[in-house]
């Protein structure tokens, strides 16, 4: 799709006068998100998808305004725990919308969730084994209940992240009518759930199309043995491109694909992308600090690191990085290693080329807006760095840069 809503951002097509801006009022490391490109995003999706439900994964980005932003589009929201639900609830997301997929749930967690269920009837609770909804009928739950079924089926960027065939996640496939039909009599229920994993792309097409045709049929067998389903919930895992060479998705492709694997139910279709939604709608802005030549590499210090944006360390993944300041003074590209200032060897963002870097240089980190904040950890005891929201012409810090006291405020201080 091209016009005012082409299917991908790249980091190239960030104004670099803007971000010089922020980053000199607001410092670094920062991240940036843009509502105007998460809103388009959405629409994307919801054109492709017309006559489904699109449920925002919150654990991609949960700043508020990004989940306001996206709740007046229309999106639902599925919540990963009581502590996203308990946001989703804050941003003013209705109750219909909402969706709390327990995976293993803590007590507290089921405790939270039940209350607000209490609250809002409308929530939904999915549960991704019998214990699960043993475990919400001991507590007295009798609300709307979907389950979470093990697929057999998993894909993803990296083995991680491939949800749909771990154990781990939802009732096996052959247990789940029996499950629901057993569910009927204490819930209502509404929903049936699966989720492949995690970076969809155009090649793992086919596991995507296995797992919505297993969920067809077991909407049917539902179907057959009197369970009136709300919605069949195919769950997220919509890729984005990282690297500039590759193509986004062909999201007609996959919807088009979605409805034929599908087949006929007398369901409405959920789907659940986080990452597809806020990717490209982000940026991580870091100063270079440091500039070394090695034997071998050529090391570029900068002030972000593996506890600002984990997915380098964790995933291998690949983040573009733009130098700012370089590019302005035309300086000619060079290859570098870019590596944080944690005290440990994966913190790396891995090989670049860059236009020669330059102690004090601002660099931005593309596709930053999933999986980026909401990763952060203090580790080495560093404090969170900010994250400013783009709305338009204006911007306004949706969470504050953490101070060494908001890291050390739990701690006993004798
Ligand atoms: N629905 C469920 C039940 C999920 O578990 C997830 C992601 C999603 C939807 C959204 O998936 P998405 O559309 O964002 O791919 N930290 C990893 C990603 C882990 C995602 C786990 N579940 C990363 O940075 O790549």
């Amino acid at each position: 799709m091209t016009g005012d809503n082409p299917s991908i951002r790249r980091l190239g097509d960030w104004s670099a006068d803007r971000l010089a801006d922020l980053a000199d009022d607001h410092d670094t490391p920062l991240y940036v998100l843009d509502l105007d490109r998460a809103r388009e995003n959405y629409r994307r999706m919801a054109r492709a998808f017309p006559d489904a439900e699109v449920h925002y994964a919150a654990k991609a980005n949960t700043a508020r305004p990004v989940l306001r932003a996206l709740a007046d589009e229309g999106a639902g929201v599925e919540c990963a725990s009581a502590g996203e639900l308990r946001r989703a609830i804050d941003a003013g997301v209705p109750g219909e919308r909402v969706q709390y997929t327990a995976v293993n749930p803590p007590a507290r967690d089921l405790d939270r969730a039940v209350e607000v269920a209490g609250d809002h009837p409308r929530v939904t609770v999915t549960a991704g084994a019998a214990d699960t909804v043993e475990r919400l009928r001991e507590r007295g739950y009798d609300g709307r209940l979907c389950v979470r079924v093990n697929p057999g089926v998993g894909a993803g960027h990296h083995e991680k992240v491939a949800t749909g065939a771990d154990a781990k996640f939802g009732v096996p496939y052959d247990d789940a009518a029996s499950l629901v039909e057993s569910a009927r009599e204490d819930f209502e229920v509404v929903g049936i759930h699966a989720h492949a994993g995690s970076g969809i792309s155009g090649e793992d097409l086919s596991a995507h199309r296995e797992l919505v045709s297993r969920m067809g049929d077991l909407a049917r067998d539902l179907g057959s043995r009197a369970v009136d389903l709300e919605f069949v919930d195919i769950g997220g895992g919509f890729g984005v491109p990282y690297r500039p060479d590759e193509d986004p998705l062909d999201l007609d492709a996959v919807a088009a694909a979605t409805r034929e694997a599908l087949g006929e139910v007398d369901a409405t279709l959920f789907v659940e992308p986080g990452r597809y939604l806020v990717a490209d709608a982000g940026v991580l802005l870091t100063r270079v600090n440091t500039v070394k030549e090695a034997p071998g590499a050529t090391v570029v210090g900068v002030g972000a690191g593996m506890t600002d944006l984990a997915r380098p360390a964790i995933y291998d993944a690949h983040h573009e990085i733009r130098n700012l300041t370089g590019e302005r003074e035309g300086r000619p590209s060079r290859e570098v290693t870019v590596a944080g200032p944690v005290c440990e060897s994966s913190d790396t963002f891995g090989e670049h080329r860059l236009s020669a870097p330059e102690r004090a240089d601002l660099l931005a980190v593309g596709n930053a807006g999933a999986y980026g904040y909401e990763m952060a950890s203090q580790y080495n005891s560093r404090p969170r760095p900010a994250s400013v929201v783009l709305d338009g012409d204006s911007a306004r810090v949706a969470r504050r840069r953490e101070t060494m006291a908001d890291v050390t405020a739990v701690e006993d201080s004798e």
